[in-house]
């Protein structure tokens, strides 16, 4: 079902001028030259063979680079990911009848009820590490996690902390507690981040959504008009070079699923919000669509984002909240994650 006629469709989004420069220019474009080492591509089929010629180095992987130098080894990640992921799951099996109030400025309210809702137990020095302030610098961030893996003591054994900082519990010196709550951080913050965001972004491209819409086909949608996970950068590698002689062996290269998204070539009606685009769709297979990247190296949360996003649409669509009929713009400041910012929620 299209959306076309209903409130959502007389709000405009404001992408700040840097953003709006790149779908003016180039898109629909295949290859483009964004700054003289750094090449832009957009084209379907060449963001599928520069994500194949090779995996992502240990610098480009968005929550498991180094932590301050210290590079994070495969069995780390994997029990950080293990530990937040039986968290997620915890938290969606716990019942849903205790009485929340969504209504209130976007993302943060969805922001403060996933952190809440995940880590509400955990201690203090660890939940302060998903204050969005940090998001400003990460020299705040570290002057955070360096006061708390100062602080003597910790939860015990069987304290009812999550099961991530249960891991953070383990380290016993200073150097371990700082390393431990630095990987609370990149794993927790996500959560609650980029999930809010992408309720935050589904309300306002849709909200109020016709009961028929599925949930699923709406933060597909919002995925792919408003993907959190706008770019993905690549460093130069003499397999980029290979693949296509516009981009030079000393190139890094910025992957723009914003653009691919939104290409005319792929997409009906592409700025259109329309979930209904995605029924019998396989959305994991659908050209030019990545808002979890690529499928050799899918995002390894991903199982977490959508039941979550599920959860809270399903209490925002049940309490009858919407975005304010009063508020007709909303601007997508430049930012490592694309969302809009400062929606007003309210009662229908
Ligand atoms: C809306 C939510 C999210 C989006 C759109 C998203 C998107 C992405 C994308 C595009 C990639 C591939 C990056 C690349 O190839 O350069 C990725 C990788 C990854 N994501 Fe996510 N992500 C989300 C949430 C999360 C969450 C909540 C977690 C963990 C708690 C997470 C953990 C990871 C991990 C571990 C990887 C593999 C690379 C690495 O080590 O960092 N993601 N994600």
């Amino acid at each position: 079902m299209s959306l076309s006629g209903t409130a959502a469709n007389s709000r405009s989004t404001v992408f700040t001028p840097r953003i709006e420069e790149l779908f003016r220019k180039y898109r629909g474009a295949d290859v483009f030259r964004l700054e003289p080492d750094t090449v832009g591509v957009a084209g379907p089929a060449l963001i599928d063979e520069v994500l194949r010629s090779r995996p992502a180095n240990d610098f480009e992987r968005p929550t498991f680079k180094p932590l301050q130098g210290k590079t994070i080894s495969r069995p780390e990640s994997s029990a950080v990911m293990r530990a937040v992921s039986q968290d997620v799951r915890a938290a969606l099996n716990k019942p849903t009848t205790d009485p929340v109030d969504l209504a209130g400025e976007w993302p943060h309210t969805g922001h403060v009820y996933l952190r809440d809702l995940v880590f509400g137990p955990d201690p203090f020095r660890l939940r302060v590490l998903m204050d969005r302030r940090l998001e400003w610098t990460p020299k705040l961030t570290w002057t955070v996690i360096g006061a708390g893996a100062a602080l003597p003591g910790g939860p015990g054994p069987d304290a009812p902390v999550s099961h991530l900082a249960a891991l953070a519990a383990a380290a016993t010196t200073y150097g371990d507690r700082r390393h431990a709550m630095g990987l609370y951080r990149r794993a927790a913050a996500p959560v609650c981040f980029t999930v809010s965001a992408l309720v935050a972004n589904a309300l306002w491209l849709g909200s109020p959504f016709p009961a028929d819409v599925p949930n699923r086909h709406i933060l597909l949608e919002s995925l792919r008009l408003l993907p959190p996970s706008w770019n993905l950068l690549r460093v130069a590698s003499p397999e980029f070079a290979a693949l296509d002689d516009r981009i030079g062996a000393t190139d890094d290269v910025l992957m723009l699923p914003l653009l691919s998204h939104r290409d005319p070539g792929i997409w009906d009606d592409p700025d259109a919000f329309r979930p209904d685009r995605w029924s019998g769709v396989d959305a994991d297979n659908q050209p030019g669509y990545l808002p979890f990247g690529h499928a050799n190296e899918r995002c390894w949360g991903r199982h977490m984002v959508m039941p979550l996003a599920e959860r809270l649409l399903d209490l925002l669509r049940e309490a009858d909240l919407a975005v304010s009929p009063a508020q007709r713009t909303a601007h997508v400041p430049l930012a490592g994650l694309l969302g809009v910012s400062r929606i007003q929620v309210t009662r229908r």
